[in-house]
């Protein structure tokens, strides 16, 4: 009976959607898509790195290397990117990224190894 395939195809293809929906998030690590990742990593190397160094020994702005940050907690540099410090030539990035995405580029910048 050729018409009992397509429920068999339907089921395959609801099991398929499943399949993707448990795997997916598990990839993408966290709410950052890979794509914004490489945004993000291009972003620090080149706008931060302008004023923090391409490979974040510092500049016009302090270094932000793995030991540089250890005495930081997360919160209070995400605080930073987002809010910028006044009076200093840090900028606030909040316009240009969100607290999710902050988070990220903590965690790659206590990572090291930038670019
Ligand atoms: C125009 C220059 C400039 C740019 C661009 C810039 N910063 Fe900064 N940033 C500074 C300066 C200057 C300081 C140090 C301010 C102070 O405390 O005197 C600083 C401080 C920081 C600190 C605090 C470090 C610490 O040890 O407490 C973090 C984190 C930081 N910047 C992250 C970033 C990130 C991430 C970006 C890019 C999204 C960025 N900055 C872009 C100038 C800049």
């Amino acid at each position: 009976m050729p018409s009992r395939r397509w429920p068999e195809a339907g089921l395959a293809a609801a099991l398929l959607l499943l399949g993707l929906a448990i795997l997916l998030p598990a990839s993408a690590a966290g709410p950052v898509s890979p794509a914004r990742q490489a945004e993000l990593r291009h972003l620090l190397i080149h706008d931060c790195g302008s004023c923090h160094g391409m490979t974040m020994r510092g500049g016009l702005g302090s270094p932000l290397l793995p030991s540089a940050l250890e005495g930081r907690s997360d919160a209070l540099l995400v605080e930073v990117i987002l809010g910028g410090i006044r009076g200093t030539a840090m900028p606030p990035w909040a316009g240009e990224i969100t607290e999710d995405e902050a988070r990220w580029m903590v965690r790659l910048l206590r990572q090291g190894g930038l670019p």
